[in-house]
């Protein structure tokens, strides 16, 4: 799998990673992955099954058991599809919660990794360049300041019918920022050979033709 290139896109919360990278491997033909998603549905699974988000090696045992797929876009538990309940913030912030445990994230790597097929994948998250695909040809490092990505974030959530307060929003971003660089494993940081994409000023459009530029 090793010859199959890979285009590596990490960075904080709402900094426009999963619509950059969609929009990306479109463009290219290539695979996606949300890996983002994963640590969302570990999140959804174990409220569901009462396990605790601080329970870090039941955690790992019960994603050793998921079974995960995505079609079209969409995502699925078990043949049923969780992508409404899975975006939701609660779940944003216990993915948050379960990601910082160092069983759960290595039992989530083997997955992670079957998503790299022919011709090519466009990953997102937080540790894709760092952790998982160390070896990707393009490495992006995108983000914006808190507020524009609060911004952003309570935007998206309106256009979708869902009442939000900015402020509310801004606090749980640098909350989550924080607990997502600080942790021991894994944690969210530009990798040493990663090109820092600033997109408070961009266009999606604009994101999306610089990432093309650096892959080619
Ligand atoms: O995946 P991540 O949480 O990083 O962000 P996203 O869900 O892809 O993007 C958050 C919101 O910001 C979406 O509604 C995008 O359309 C919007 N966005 C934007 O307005 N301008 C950009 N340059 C990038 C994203
Ligand atoms: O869309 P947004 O950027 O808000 O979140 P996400 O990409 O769906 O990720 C949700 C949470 O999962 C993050 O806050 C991280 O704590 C965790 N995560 C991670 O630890 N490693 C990844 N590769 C992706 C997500």
């Amino acid at each position: 799998q090793q010859h199959i290139p890979v285009i590596a896109i990490d960075g904080p919360s709402a900094s426009g990673k999963g619509t950059v990278a969609q929009l990306v491997a479109k463009k290219l033909g290539y695979h996606y992955l949300d890996s983002g998603a994963l640590y969302r549905i570990v999140a959804l699974a174990a409220k569901a099954q009462n396990i605790s988000w601080q329970d870090g090696l039941s955690l790992a045992d019960l994603a050793s058991k998921l079974n995960i797929s995505f079609k079209d876009g969409e995502i699925y538990l078990n043949e049923q599809n969780v992508s409404e309940e899975v975006r939701t913030e609660e779940m944003g912030k216990g993915a948050s919660q379960v990601a910082v445990h160092p069983a759960l994230r290595l039992e989530l790597v083997s997955l992670q990794h079957s998503f790299r097929k022919a011709p090519g994948l466009v990953a997102d998250g937080r540790d894709m360049a760092t952790v998982i695909f160390p070896d990707a040809n393009t490495k992006i490092y995108l983000t914006a300041t808190a507020e524009v990505r609060a911004e952003r974030r309570y935007k998206q959530l309106m256009s979708k019918g869902i009442h939000a307060n900015l402020a509310d929003i801004l606090l749980d971003l640098q909350q989550r920022d924080a607990r997502d660089q600080q942790r021991t494993v894994a944690p969210l940081q530009q990798a040493k050979d990663a090109i820092l994409l600033e997109t408070s000023d961009l266009s999606i459009e604009q994101a999306v033709r610089f990432v093309l530029d650096q892959s080619n």
